[in-house]
């Protein structure tokens, strides 16, 4: 079974084909590039919550963490994906660190299909240099730091309903693996 728990989804009020779709995983996974794809292939909305929060604030998220601070960041990305997740048919890419509040993990487990894009700490190494000068929360910290950073969120990142291993895989190839699980869990539950 691709997606755990497919018929405990259906059991909510919103039915699981017309459930939105949230993708999790650590920054620079690539749930953005996914997400599109994904939306893409399923004709339907793709939200980019960052993109949102920057919108709002009509500033970037590193000016928005070093001017108005890291706990305005999350109260406004907390209350747009929980906006967001009451929607149906979207596909969501959150940020990182949405998960780290509770109320966002229930509100996207209760309402959507929950997506976690793994990659493995030496995959991701790899990709350091080209993401760090927009991540705020990367930035000062030793590559010993990140690396703790990036095992401690993985444990927050185990709340989810299909995980998929992204490691030498070819977006593509990641996108097309999500849909058709996507497509059995219809089948089958929807
Ligand atoms: C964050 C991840 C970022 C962004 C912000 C904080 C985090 O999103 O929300 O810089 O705490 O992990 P991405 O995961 O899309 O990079």
């Amino acid at each position: 079974m691709l997606i755990r728990g497919g018929s405990r989804l259906v059991n909510q009020q919103i039915p699981l084909k017309e459930k939105s779709i949230v993708f999790i995983g650590f920054m620079g996974v690539g749930k953005t590039t996914i997400g599109k794809l994904v939306a893409k292939k399923l004709y339907r909305d793709f939200i980019d919550i960052d993109e949102e929060i920057e919108k709002e604030f009509q500033m970037p998220v590193s000016q928005i963490f070093n001017e108005i601070g890291e706990s305005a960041f999350r109260q406004k990305e907390k209350d747009i994906i929980i906006n967001m997740c009451r929607k149906r048919l979207q596909v969501i890419s959150v940020g990182g660190g949405a998960f780290l509040q509770e109320e966002v993990q229930k509100e996207c487990l209760s309402s959507c299909i929950v997506f976690f894009l793994d990659l493995s700490w030496e995959s991701w190494k790899e990709r350091i240099s080209m993401i760090i000068d927009s991540r705020p929360v990367l930035q000062g910290k030793t590559i010993e730091e990140i690396e703790e950073l990036f095992y401690k969120r993985q444990k927050i990142y185990s709340n989810h309903h299909s995980k998929v291993h992204t490691d030498h895989q070819e977006i593509e190839e990641i996108a097309d693996y999500i849909v058709e699980s996507l497509k059995l869990a219809w089948e089958l539950y929807g």
